[in-house]
């Protein structure tokens, strides 16, 4: 372990109220290119930049798992056009950030149905979570293809299909297995959510993990999200009070 990286530990261990986990709905992108009458992947593209900045800061915090919503089950209904783009900026993006998470001890992991993402994507995604399946400081969630529902009904499937060949009896069932048989398994709920873009709803993002996550709105645009409010954001997370049901 570099000295960089005992003294982020250090400093995520002794500032307690830093959340562990933050999820962002990445949200606005459209909208921003189109204020300027650009095209809406000009906005991805720009929204990029907002990534890669997020990325550096959970980085130097020492946050330890942040999942970025890039891509829904419904966006495939958008124009081929705004698909293709988006796949090509997703391929160019991950070639271009693998030097970063390599250096940086940043480790990616996918949730949703991969299966489902144009070949080459497949292709480099799969590279990119071997090369950096051993690094241990921030792990990176790219939510691709995924739909909550979707995921849940997934694992629906699969414990169905486990009773059904007699591995597990229907009382064996607990909110500890289902957790296991979603494509977050392993990972501690979001304690923080973030959407930019000004709606207030879920949009199918991490239906089941959500449950007692502190939600942040923010009407910024995801291109003009900066270092400056994501601090904030997390300066804010501090003084909210967490019940989990309790008084
Ligand atoms: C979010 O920005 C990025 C994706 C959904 C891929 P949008 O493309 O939804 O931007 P708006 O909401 O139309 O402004
Ligand atoms: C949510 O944004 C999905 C992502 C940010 C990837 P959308 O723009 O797709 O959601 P809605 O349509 O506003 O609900
Ligand atoms: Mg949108």
């Amino acid at each position: 372990m570099s000295s960089n990286d005992a003294s982020q530990q250090r400093r995520a261990e002794t500032d307690a109220r830093l959340p562990v986990h933050v999820a962002i709905i990445m949200d606005g992108n459209g909208r921003w290119a189109q204020k300027r009458l650009l095209s809406r992947i000009l906005g991805h593209e720009k929204g990029a930049e907002a990534v890669r900045m997020v990325v550096r800061t959970c980085r130097e915090l020492g946050i330890a798992y942040l999942t970025l919503y890039a891509f829904s089950t419904e966006n495939w209904q958008r124009s081929k056009a705004e698909v293709d783009g988006l796949m090509r900026l997703l391929r160019r993006f991950l070639k271009t950030e693998m030097p970063e998470m390599l250096q940086n001890n940043i480790r990616l992991h996918v949730i949703g149905r991969t299966e489902k993402l144009p070949l080459d994507v497949q292709q480099v995604l799969s590279q990119t979570i071997a090369a950096t399946q051993a690094n241990t400081a921030l792990q990176l969630n790219l939510a691709l293809s995924y739909g909550g529902r979707d995921e849940i009904t997934r694992a629906a499937r699969a414990l169905a299909a486990e009773v059904q060949a007699g591995i597990i009896a229907p009382e064996d069932i607990s909110e500890e297995r289902v957790a296991s048989r979603l494509d977050t398994r392993g990972i501690p709920d979001p304690d923080l959510l973030i959407r930019t873009g000004g709606d207030m709803r879920i949009s199918n993002f991490l239906l089941w993990q959500l449950a007692y996550t502190e939600f942040f709105v923010t009407s910024t645009l995801w291109p003009d999200f900066d270092r400056e409010q994501f601090l904030k954001i997390l300066d804010d997370f501090r003084t909210r009070e967490r019940r989990f049901g309790r008084v």
